[in-house]
């Protein structure tokens, strides 16, 4: 896919963003030996969150942006993390990891079915696969990119871009998984995050969701397309009495231990 990843817009929100990564990091019970790895790890910020809870291990960031790897790699140059350029979906770990983890990253690809086992492989017997996945194909926002995408004058030339759709359901993640690992932990979570600003589901999303389309469009359509897009999402999450925009993100969770 092609997409551009501006690490200081998507860092807007870097509270919000972190609290699921985070909220998966305290469940991990890790007791096994071997090194982690952070699939998709952006900025670097959770990926030093792992290094952080587990200091005595070897932690490597994977990301297919380099902007984003850049970014990892200046903040975070004293923490010993290794960052490498890399896909999800053909990576492979030079040797078995104790942690293959991955925040937010798992819906910009597709075939779920042959990544996920994939993922599971490379982990050493008792360590652990932990990723989040948001689930948003009926959120306002992605209803309000599909608007957007298929009634402007770039349809046809956003016809074939990558389109969010959701993930499997859970009780499909775990026939995936129950072959390789034992126990499979799933839950899925509503966070509804408090936001100020003026449109701030829109400063949201212009970071993530909006940018293949914006990647594939010249200046002229990139700012009528963020125009457009701005005015829908805006209408679609009123404010609060006191100003503040609630904005739910719903997300799927999977930790499982490698038999
Ligand atoms: C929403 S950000 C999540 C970043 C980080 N995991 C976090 O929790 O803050 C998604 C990241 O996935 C990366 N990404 C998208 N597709 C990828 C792929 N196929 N392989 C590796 N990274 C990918 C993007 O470059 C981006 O940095």
């Amino acid at each position: 896919m092609n997409n551009t990843w501006n690490p200081d817009v998507y860092l807007r929100y870097e509270a919000y963003r972190a609290r699921p990564a985070l909220d998966l990091i305290a469940q991990i019970p890790l007791d096994v030996d071997g090194p982690i790895v952070d699939l998709g790890c952006g900025p670097g910020n959770v990926t030093k969150a792992l290094k952080d809870q587990w200091p005595d291990r070897d932690v490597m960031g994977v990301d297919l942006s380099p902007d984003m790897l850049n970014k990892a790699r200046n903040e975070f140059s004293e923490s010993g993390i290794k960052w490498q350029k890399g896909d999800i979906t053909i990576w492979q770990a030079d040797s078995p990891q104790a942690l293959v983890f991955s925040n937010a990253v798992l819906h910009w690809v597709t075939d779920h079915a042959a990544v996920v086992p994939r993922l599971a492989d490379m982990i050493v017997p008792g360590g652990w696969l932990a990723f989040q996945i948001p689930v948003t194909e009926q959120s306002a926002y992605q209803k309000c990119i599909r608007a957007t995408v298929t009634s402007g004058r770039w349809a046809d030339q956003l016809a074939d871009v990558w389109m969010y759709k959701d993930p499997m359901e859970p009780e499909d993640f775990y026939d995936l998984l129950a072959p390789a690992c034992d126990p499979i932990d799933i839950w899925v979570t509503d966070y509804h995050h408090v936001l100020g600003g003026d449109n701030p589901v829109f400063d949201w999303i212009v970071g993530t969701g909006l940018t293949p389309y914006l990647s594939v469009l010249n200046e002229t359509d990139q700012q009528d397309f963020i125009a457009d897009y701005s005015k829908r999402v805006a209408a679609a999450y009123p404010k609060q009495a006191d100003g503040k925009t609630l904005f739910l993100m719903k997300r799927i969770f999977v930790l499982a231990r490698k038999r």
